[in-house]
This record gives C-alpha cells, structure tokens and sequence, in this order.
C-alpha cells in the first residue's frame, strides 16, 4: 500500500490514468483532473487546483500522445507535455508533493545498436512528440527532485486508443492487413504498468525507471499474436516503416531493459504474450 494519505492523477480518463483513478479512488482522497474540467496548459488553474487540493503524491498521466499529429501541432505538444509539466513539477515541489511522470521509448529513436535500453543509456529523440516528452524529463529532474520519472513503451489498455484494438477493428472490416516490421518493441498493458508503477512508489526510491512488457517483439508480430489469441483468421502481411510513411519518426528497436527496477523493486512485469491473453480475455466480459 502507497504511503500518500491524497492523491492527484492528471489525464485520469486515459488509458494509463484510468487505471490509478480505479486502483485508488475507493482507497483515499483522489483528485481527478483532465479536459475539459481542468486544462493543465491553464497554469493559474493548475495552481489553485493543486493548492487547494494539497496532495501528497501527483501521477502525471496527462499528456498530448498523438505521435504523428504531434509533427504538425509542435506548438500543442510542448505545451502539455513540457511546458505544464514543467509547471506541475513546480506546484509538486512547492506544495511538498511527490511526482509521478510518464515518458515514452521512443526517447532512444535514434540510439544505435540493438541492446535493450536500461536507465542510464543516453536518450536520442527524434520528432515533435519524443522530444517534448523527454523536454517534460529534463523539467521533472530539474523541478521536483523527489519523483518517479518511468519510461514505458507500446501501451494498450481500455480507454484508449491502441494498437490491439485498432488490429481488431482492422481485421473486422478487411480481408488482409499490413503491419510494420522493421519495428522492434515491448507491448505494455496498462493494467501491468499501473499495478507495478505502485509497488515502486510504495518502495519510494525516487529516480528513473523503465518498466514495459517483459520480452519483445514486432509490430508484425504483434499483430499476429493478437489474430491468434482472439481466434481470429486473417492474413497480416509484412511492410517497411519506410512504405508505410508515418509524418513521425519511430525508433527500429526500442526494447527497454528493467535495470533499476531488478535491482530495486523487483521485475513483477508478466511476458507481453501473457498480458495480451488477458487484455483480451478482459476486453470481452466488457
Ligand atoms: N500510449 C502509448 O503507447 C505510450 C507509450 C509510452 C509512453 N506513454 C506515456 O504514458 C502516459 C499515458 O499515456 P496514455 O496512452 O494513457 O495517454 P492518453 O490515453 O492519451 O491519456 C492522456 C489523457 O490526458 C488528457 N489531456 C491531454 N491534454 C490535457 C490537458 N491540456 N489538460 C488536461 N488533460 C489533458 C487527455 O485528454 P484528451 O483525450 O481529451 O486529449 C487524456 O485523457 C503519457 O505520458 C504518454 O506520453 C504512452
């Protein structure tokens, strides 16, 4: 059990959010913000928010996540992700709150090689959304010293647009697919995120995390694996990145390795194979 006697989650009807908001909300006093009631890019809002609520602990899911929209909205995306949540790590240390913030594989766009990525490899990002996240980095170490920055990667859950339900949705309504495979990843359900992001809050070792799905795989096969776990036939062809021609910028291999969370914590993180039987399993009795 965390620690915090209240709790503030930002962009807690998202994907990520959403899973603290349901974990906690029953346990102790919860601030939910998001759009429209509280627009974290309104600081003076933020503040009083913030101020009048006093938490303990801030987990930091709001975010501009569009990664390709991002390219022609650059303004947009640095204001959420690295503006106010420069702002939001300012309040955190004012009001004594620790933080929580949510960073993204693609950090290591351009990092070379195919070694899993630990906390100490040096970030290279590329594109509009990758560095506003990484800018929202630098603003949390820079502004609140008592926080939990965690990168993760592939996320999918309920409420939220993902990969697993857009294959699904895909396989629906044509006769075959074509999916990237020049990609390499860990798929993360947010249900696994949520519950280990806790158990390092309660250990409260603050620092740099990277926690996704445990083992790895391609978007391609990714694909397959959904198909097949939810018993359904479909061809999946095989494309490049480069035809597929996405306005941003992704990584070729992006695999994270878990070592400050071996070391501290433990690596709860089930194999991505297992999280996506009962994301599946879980999404039906919905
Ligand atoms: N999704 C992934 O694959 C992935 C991978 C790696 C890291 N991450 C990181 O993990 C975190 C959670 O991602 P997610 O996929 O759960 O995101 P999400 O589903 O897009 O949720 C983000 C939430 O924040 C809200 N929000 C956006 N701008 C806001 C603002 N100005 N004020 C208040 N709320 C605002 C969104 O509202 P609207 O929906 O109305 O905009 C949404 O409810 C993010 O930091 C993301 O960068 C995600």
């Amino acid at each position: 059990m965390i620690p915090h006697s209240r709790i503030t989650i930002t962009g807690h009807k998202g994907m990520l959010g959403s899973q603290f908001y349901s974990r906690l909300v029953n346990r102790l006093p919860v601030q939910a913000i998001d759009l429209p009631e509280i627009d974290i890019t309104d600081r003076e809002n933020l503040r009083g928010s913030l101020f009048d609520f006093q938490p303990e602990l801030i987990i930091h899911c709001a975010a501009y996540t569009d990664v390709d929209k991002a390219e022609s909205e650059a303004e947009k995306a640095f204001q959420v992700n690295a503006l106010a949540t420069r702002w939001t790590a300012q309040i955190a240390a004012e009001i004594e709150a620790q933080m929580v913030y949510f960073s993204t594989d693609y950090v290591f766009c351009d990092t070379p090689g195919v070694v899993p990525r630990n906390e100490f490899t040096l970030p290279a990002p590329r594109g509009v959304y990758a560095c506003s996240k990484f800018a929202g980095e630098q603003m949390v170490r820079r502004f609140q010293p008592q926080h939990f920055i965690i990168r993760t990667s592939w996320l999918y859950g309920s409420n939220g647009k993902n990969f697993v339900d857009a294959i699904l949705k895909a396989a629906a309504e044509k006769p075959f697919l074509s999916v990237v495979t020049d990609q390499i990843g860990s798929p993360t359900y947010t249900s696994d995120l949520a519950d280990q992001t806790l158990r390092v809050i309660e250990y409260g070792d603050f620092g740099d995390y990277h926690i996704s799905g445990n083992g790895s795989c391609s978007w391609f096969q990714f694909s397959k694996a959904i198909l097949k776990t939810a018993g359904i036939d479909r061809k999946v062809y095989p494309i490049s990145t480069a035809s597929y021609n996405a306005p941003a910028p992704r990584p070729a291999y992006s695999v994270l390795d878990h070592l400050a969370l071996r070391y501290t914590v433990g690596d709860d993180m089930p194999h991505w194979r297992k999280s996506l039987t009962h994301y599946l399993a879980e999404r039906k009795t919905v």
